[in-house]
């Protein structure tokens, strides 16, 4: 697909049909977001895979609710736990000298790549930052003592429509500026 036609494509999918995502085509999005570009290669990340049914995936569709939002959760295939990682030295004192900080940026490049990779296999995801992070931890195996923050949710599935809708964003005036 024409880079632009699927960054055109790809968009929230919060109407999943429910059936699976198969481990394939997860690995497969996965090394998308951890071939992604990050300051100093930190690669400030790391990704736990809610890949197949049972007790666990039913646990992690309520997880990624939370206050009455991502109810769509619910018939979601799979979920990509995103994790921020303390940044490599490198980044570290960048931070320090610069003032800036670059993790987040890092991660939010390492989602991209994922979200657009998925919408190349033609499947919808759902980036969140709103869930149940307790409930998420817990779902994945780690303790209370794991004091790390889940960063984003990403809920992945078959989405009931193959249409894109059409984007509600900012005019290009707004937003771009060329200089001559
Ligand atoms: C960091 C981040 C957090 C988001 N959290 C949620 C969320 O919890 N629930 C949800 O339905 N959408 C969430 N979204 C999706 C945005 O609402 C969506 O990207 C935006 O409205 C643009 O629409 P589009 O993705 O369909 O192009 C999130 C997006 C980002 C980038």
């Amino acid at each position: 697909m024409e880079f632009l036609e699927l960054v055109k494509r790809r968009e929230s999918c919060r109407s999943y049909t429910g059936e699976p995502v198969s481990d394939a085509d997860l690995k497969d999005i996965v090394e998308a977001g951890r071939l992604a570009p990050s300051a100093c290669n930190s690669q400030p990340w790391k990704f736990y895979v809610v890949g197949s049914g049972g007790e666990r995936m039913e646990k992690m569709r309520a997880a990624a609710q939370i206050a009455g939002n991502n109810k769509f959760a619910a018939k979601a295939s799979a979920f990509i736990v995103v994790f921020r990682e303390k940044p490599n030295y490198s980044e570290r004192v960048g931070q320090v000298l610069f003032g800036r900080e670059f993790s987040a940026i890092d991660i939010g490049l390492a989602v991209e790549n994922i979200v657009l990779a998925a919408t190349e296999k033609g499947l919808g995801t759902c980036i969140l930052g709103m869930f149940t992070e307790s409930a998420v931890k817990e779902c994945i195996g780690l303790g209370k003592r794991d004091k790390r923050k889940v960063e984003l949710v990403i809920a992945v599935g078959v989405p009931t429509s193959a249409t894109p809708r059409p984007k509600k964003r900012k005019e290009e005036s707004e937003v771009a500026v060329y200089l001559k």
